[in-house]
């Protein structure tokens, strides 16, 4: 059975709003590596944005940035971000900040303590506690942070949202979400991944924070109660192991300090059951397809093979129709218009511009956070623990 027909039930209304580019919104770079070029790109594209400033701790690496991404004029001459926020001459309205895990929280808390909006990297911070304070910034600021969950801006996610919004499935109360990669240690660009004093967190930071996303969104963000986590780096700490072989880094094996698989099993409020595991490299070709079961369907989101932001097939809904067990199928949504980074850069500067609220806001990925924490902290006890999220 195929629902094509009635697919405009679940369509979004979108409005389009003209960009005021009578003032420019002045950004600085804070981190010039990977994926500040996916910021740089979208940013470019904001008629009304100036990107004023840049800062990176390798000398000259912010320089050379810009210099690559066609941009002129970028202040870059600031050894740390404290630095280049201190630099008052810039009239900085916000910072995007492209650090590695473990050098999210400190400038972002720097940032919104001087006034500053600010656009985080995924995922939030490294810690729970990192997390909290981050927010505390954030609420004394009243400045918008915004987390770059970008996928969730994917018209298939926005889609299992507003199917289990719709109350098809009934109450829910099973989620079963997660990713795996067979062998895929992100090393491409070195090793800020992978070590404890720069990723902090493995899999379950980089891809892990996503998938949770995927289905805490759909399902309102509920709050965990309790964990019972699991985390290994059998294949990071490997020097044979293949991709390390490969690329001749054998001695990566040394450095890596981080988790590349990891799984939990979290009791959510509102009776709901959590199921998750997350891999950079394991000896299968999928954690499993993510689930939702409710009392009146049950969703299947298929995986993809490796964690890119969207799904893996048609997105299926089992559930009764006049007594017989049917499955409806629902296409996968094709994205148009800008990239998701745009999306999230443009609904960031929106809301900055507006006075509007965050779009990927903190409360809900402070949830998220919560999670991946509790995983890390009840792997290491070897027990279930509770979690309590503190109130900011
Ligand atoms: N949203 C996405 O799709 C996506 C994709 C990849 C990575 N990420 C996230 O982006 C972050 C960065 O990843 P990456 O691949 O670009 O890493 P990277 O190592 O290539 O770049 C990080 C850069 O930040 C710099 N840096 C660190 N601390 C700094 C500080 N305090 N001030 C100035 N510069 C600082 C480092 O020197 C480095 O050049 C990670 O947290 C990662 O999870 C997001």
């Amino acid at each position: 059975m195929a629902i094509n027909d009635n697919l405009d039930a679940f369509k979004e209304v979108h409005s389009e709003t003209s960009i005021d580019t009578s003032k420019k919104f002045r950004i600085g770079f804070i981190g010039c590596g990977w994926i500040a070029g996916a910021h740089l790109r979208a940013l470019k594209n904001q008629p009304d944005v100036e990107i004023v400033a840049g800062c990176d701790l390798i000398p000259g690496k912010a320089a050379k940035f810009f210099e690559e991404g066609g941009v002129e004029g970028v202040k870059t001459d600031y050894a740390s971000h404290k630095e280049m926020i201190d630099d008052k001459s810039l009239n900085l309205d916000a910072v995007t900040i492209c650090t590695y895990n473990r050098q999210h929280a400190a400038p972002a808390i720097y940032a919104l303590e001087n006034g500053l909006n600010v656009l985080l990297e995924k995922p939030f911070t490294v810690t729970l506690e990192e997390a909290v304070e981050v927010m505390k910034a954030e609420k004394k600021s009243g400045k918008i942070l915004s987390i770059g969950f970008q996928p969730r801006l994917d018209e298939n996610m926005k889609m299992i949202k507003r199917i289990v919004e719709s109350g098809e499935l009934g109450k829910i109360y099973y989620i079963q979400t997660g990713g795996g990669r067979r062998r895929g240690i992100p090393t491409p660009f070195g090793t800020t991944f992978i070590e404890k004093e720069t990723g902090g967190i493995g899999a379950l930071g980089d891809i892990g924070c996503y998938s949770l996303d995927m289905l805490l969104n759909a399902v309102g963000y509920p709050k965990p109660l309790t964990v019972t986590g699991y985390k290994s780096a059998f294949f990071g700490t490997d020097p044979n192991y293949s991709n390390y072989v490969k690329s001749g880094h054998p001695e990566y094996a040394e450095k890596f300090g981080v988790d590349d698989f990891a799984a939990g099993f979290v009791r959510l409020e509102g009776d709901i059951i959590l199921d998750f595991r997350i891999s950079w490299a394991m000896n299968m070709d999928t954690a499993g397809d993510a689930l939702i079961l409710g009392t009146k369907g049950g969703l299947r989101i298929p995986s993809t093979e490796c964690w890119n932001g969207s799904i893996g097939g048609p997105l299926k809904i089992y559930h009764e129709v006049a007594g017989s067990q049917v499955c409806t199928e629902i296409p996968v949504q094709k994205n148009e218009g800008p990239s998701l980074f745009e999306k999230k850069v443009r609904a960031f500067i929106d809301a900055c511009k507006n006075g509007g609220t965050a779009p990927i806001p903190s409360s809900q990925i402070v949830i998220n956070q919560a999670i991946l924490d509790g995983i890390c902290k009840s792997a290491e006890l070897g027990h279930e623990i509770e979690i309590t999220i503190p109130e900011v």
